[in-house]
């Protein structure tokens, strides 16, 4: 029995509810989506990609990973999506994404959780963080329960005909998204501890003269921004007052990568 629960997170919310659902599916392995991983599911009687919504539909990562992990005609395959409110119809571009490979997608979840796009809007309250944390146990059981007897479900979607427009249009604003660092800036609260670097799932930041210099191959999850313990990284000139967030259960050993494939326990 080869079950993969396959996870793309910045700041935790996607890895929480990764780990939640791994504590109820037997067998089930959590893998952190990387370039350099290894695309073999074959022998997947269960596999998951779990991810965060950027821009109303998957994070550029996550479409490169669907263009190359090969599964079998029989594995079961789950979407599950974190997003901030703007759930749109990006599970169906995952579908799409799918059925272009020869796959199907037997069910789209998505969970809400608070909005890390900090360099737009401010990080949700505590109250409303705390609502929304509230609501995963009950959801994780039913997704848990559906995933366990492989049963069919449809597409969590929101915002109707206008989510449908966002998630289509979404392609060309994914399109420059890896140069969407050109705007990160290192104020002189950095004590140059390097974290930033550390916490970057695709290895763009350099550390140069102990401060971080970020490469182009931004997936702007965010990472950088929101770990950093001196909130030194600034996104244009918004964020300087702003709240940084993590999820409250996921560390920074949880989160930085450090084997190939890195099997979370
Ligand atoms: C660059 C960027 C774009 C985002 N776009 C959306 C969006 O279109 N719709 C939405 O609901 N949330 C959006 N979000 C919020 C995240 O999807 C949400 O906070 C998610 O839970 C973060 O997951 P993580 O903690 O695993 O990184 C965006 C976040 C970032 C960083």
């Amino acid at each position: 029995m080869n079950r993969k629960l396959f996870y793309f997170s910045g700041t935790g919310n996607t890895l929480y509810l990764a780990k939640e659902l791994k504590k109820k599916i037997e067998g089930m392995e959590l893998v952190k989506i990387r370039h350099d991983m290894d695309f073999n599911c074959k022998d997947c009687d269960i596999a998951g990609i779990a991810y965060p919504v950027y821009c109303f539909t998957l994070p550029k990562i996550v479409v490169d990973f669907i263009n190359k992990i090969q599964f079998s005609s029989s594995t079961y395959i789950f979407g599950l999506a974190s997003y901030g409110g703007l759930l749109t119809s990006s599970g169906r571009n995952l579908k799409k994404m799918l059925n272009a490979r020869g796959y199907t997608l037997n069910a789209g979840f998505a969970i809400k959780m608070p909005g890390n796009a900090t360099h737009v809007y401010e990080v949700p309250s505590l109250e409303k963080r705390e609502a929304m944390y509230s609501k995963v146990p009950d959801r994780i059981a039913q997704i848990a329960s559906i995933v366990n007897s492989k049963g069919s479900y449809g597409i969590d979607t929101n915002l109707g005909i206008l989510g449908r427009l966002a998630s289509v249009a979404s392609k060309g604003m994914m399109s420059k998204i890896n140069e969407s660092d050109k705007v990160f800036l290192v104020d002189s609260n950095c004590d140059s501890c390097g974290i930033c670097s550390k916490v970057c799932p695709v290895g763009n930041i350099k550390i140069i003269d102990g401060r971080p210099q970020w490469q182009h191959r931004c997936e702007s999850c965010l990472a950088c921004f929101h770990w950093c313990p001196k909130a030194s990284i600034q996104i244009g000139k918004k964020t300087a007052s702003r709240n940084r967030y993590h999820h409250p259960k996921i560390t920074l050993e949880d989160i930085v990568p450090q084997t190939k494939t890195e099997l979370v326990k």
